[in-house]
């Protein structure tokens, strides 16, 4: 094998132009010449940018404000509202080199096609591999979260569905190992039927919806957008009725102390359980900003994409950013972050009896809940048979996977695949589980994203098109890397002698062995990765005049990056070994790009 064959990169034409009636306008972007002959044009372009905003918003608000919120704000406390705001800023350096690669290559594929176009198809493939955690993992999630809100509004409704049909078998299973005492889970293990000595334990109603969103998509990009249209709508009105009702009642009854909460040590702090507990939220936060750059997947259905993407993926990235933090304002200001334990419905707890009390807003936010989880997985289910179909044009999965539905226009084969990968591990997986694996993907998949971009060339500005600023990094990068240490410095005098002291010595957990030490071990690991990471941009920065925008966009995803624990890093090492397992025993041999 010739190594060098590994970085082989893809070159794109300009793709409107063969739509457009003058074919020579618009014109390559220089760099990324010549043409790929696709079969292309078979998709139908119908989408605007308030379509792209709207299809954003729908990907990004759900079950992480809906039911990862309440982990994330027990954990940080109402400082979770500044790792809101950290994990924008990230996203919005993202966003930018999205847009960026969105308006030079404006193909489906998202992520997985800017690489190949600047990294080379070792790479394309690895952050192929890792979006279908984003798109199709993501959505597990997601479809779990939308069965617990859709269950307890029945419950609401007096309609029962029995507990064995409404959790995964793996968290009723660890309940009665942990010797837990969440009763529904308890119920569920108790009374479910047995089959072959197996409990049926299942969650039916994440099943069902998420067949009925694989038929939706199925169907074409038409009827999804008028569906997704119509729920963002309906989403974005309650939230702001929660965000305008909290917010009222923690005025007039006087409850922002809950804002400066005390904490163990009985001080009063916006940050409880300091930086550390704030960080420990990352996961979560980080997985209610992921879909904004589902967007960029929608690009052979845009009319315009090389306008309008981009603009989709920040509006709808600001819009969201702004409702996180005033969602997360109402809810630690109107109860006390430490009520929010195991609560998997924290915009519907905040206005139960015990709190604010009141129940028409409980069942307005239950029915928002499932509208806005429905969206969100009907948009990552349009992402994922799109990156797969851009895949299969390149050789790197078989063929089949970007067959065009004659009638609807969409990637059938794909789509149906997508509903059976998402489908099947909802019996053998649990929440937890897959929040984690999500996230660390995603934010890998930005970071490579993000060091794509620095490595394009630099174009000219062009009328009606994106174009990320050019803000030389040259000082400026290593400067801010410098301050920001200072900082971190400032705050914990001890913090870079704490990242180097691997004595675990009087942790009680380090005598448990290797996996122990490797769990209090990982934390550190990760930070010194990220400084080492941060003083060799900066050292190329300065020798080669890198762009900011991008170079922030790598260095605050990667911070983000340390809040991962061990097992996650484990589970997410493992599913890049199979992946590059599928790719040298299929793609490298099928690829496209391997009789060049
Ligand atoms: N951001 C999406 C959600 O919160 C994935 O559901």
């Amino acid at each position: 094998m010739n190594y060098s064959s590994l970085f082989r990169r893809k070159t794109f034409t300009n793709e409107i132009d063969f739509d457009d009636e003058n074919p020579n306008q618009g014109g390559l972007s220089d760099g990324l010449q010549e043409a790929v002959p696709h079969a292309r044009h078979k998709m139908k372009r119908v989408l605007t940018v308030r379509d792209l905003t709207f299809f954003g918003i729908a990907a990004i608000i759900g079950a992480g404000s809906f039911s990862s919120l309440g982990g994330a704000v027990f954990n940080g406390g109402p400082g979770v509202v500044i790792l809101f705001i950290i994990t924008g800023i990230a996203c919005a350096f993202t966003a930018y080199c999205y847009s960026e690669f969105a308006s030079r290559i404006p193909v489906a594929g998202s992520a997985y096609t800017y690489a190949y176009a600047s990294f080379g198809e070792f790479f394309a493939w690895i952050i192929g591999w890792a979006l279908i955690m984003e798109y199709s993992i993501g959505n597990i999630y997601v479809a779990f979260s939308w069965s617990d809100y859709f269950t307890s509004f029945m419950h609401k409704v007096n309609i029962y569905i029995p507990d064995y049909l409404t959790c995964s078998y793996l968290e009723a299973k660890k309940v009665i190992e942990t010797g837990g005492a969440n009763s529904e889970l308890l119920n569920a293990w108790n009374s479910a039927p047995l089959i072959c000595e197996i409990r049926m334990i299942f969650d039916l109603p994440a099943l069902i919806i998420n067949i009925l969103i694989t038929y939706l998509v199925f169907r074409g990009i038409k009827e999804s957008r008028n569906f997704s249209n119509a729920m963002v709508i309906l989403k974005l009105f309650i939230v702001t009725l929660v965000i305008l009702v909290g917010g009222y009642l923690i005025y007039s009854n006087g409850l922002s102390f809950n804002w400066t909460p005390t904490n163990d040590e009985g001080i009063k702090s916006f940050m409880p359980n300091g930086f550390g507990g704030i960080m420990m939220a990352v996961s979560g936060v980080f997985f209610a900003y992921i879909g904004f750059d589902a967007v960029s997947v929608l690009a052979e259905e845009s009319k315009d994409p090389q306008r309008d993407l981009p603009r989709g993926m920040i509006y709808s990235l600001v819009i969201c950013t702004i409702v996180y933090i005033l969602l997360t304002l109402v809810l630690t200001g109107a109860v006390h972050y430490k009520k929010f334990d195991g609560v998997g419905d924290p915009l519907a707890f905040i206005f139960e009896p015990q709190n604010l009390n009141i129940g028409w807003m409980q069942i307005l936010v239950s029915i928002c809940a499932v509208v806005a989880m429905t969206s969100v997985l009907l948009v990552f289910q349009m992402g994922q048979p799109r990156i797969w179909m851009s895949m299969s044009r390149d050789g790197l999965m078989p063929p089949v996977f970007q067959k065009i539905h004659s009638k609807y226009k969409t990637p059938s084969f794909a789509t149906l695949i997508t509903g059976l990968v998402v489908g099947v591990p909802i019996l053998f997986t649990d929440k937890t589980f897959v929040l984690d694996f999500t996230s660390i993907a995603t934010l890998f998949a930005f970071v490579l994203v993000c060091g794509g971009v620095l490595l394009l060339p630099r174009v000219e500005k062009r009328k009606g098109r994106f174009s990320m600023p050019y803000i030389n990094g040259k000082v400026i990068f290593p400067s801010l890397v410098i301050l920001t240490s200072l900082c971190f410095s400032f705050f914990n005098k001890d913090y870079f002698t704490e990242i180097f002291n691997f004595d675990f010595t009087s942790n009680s957990d380090y005598s448990k062995g290797l996996a122990s030490f490797m769990d209090l071990a990982t934390p550190k690991i990760s930070v010194i990765a990220f400084w080492l990471i941060c003083i060799i941009l900066s050292i190329f920065t300065y020798i080669k005049k890198y762009s900011l925008i991008p170079l922030m966009g790598v260095s605050t995803c990667l911070y983000l990056l340390t809040g991962m624990s061990k097992s996650n890093w484990a589970w997410f090492i493992a599913w890049l070994t199979l992946g590059l397992i599928f790719y040298f025993i299929y793609s490298y041999k099928h690829s496209k790009l391997a009789n060049k």
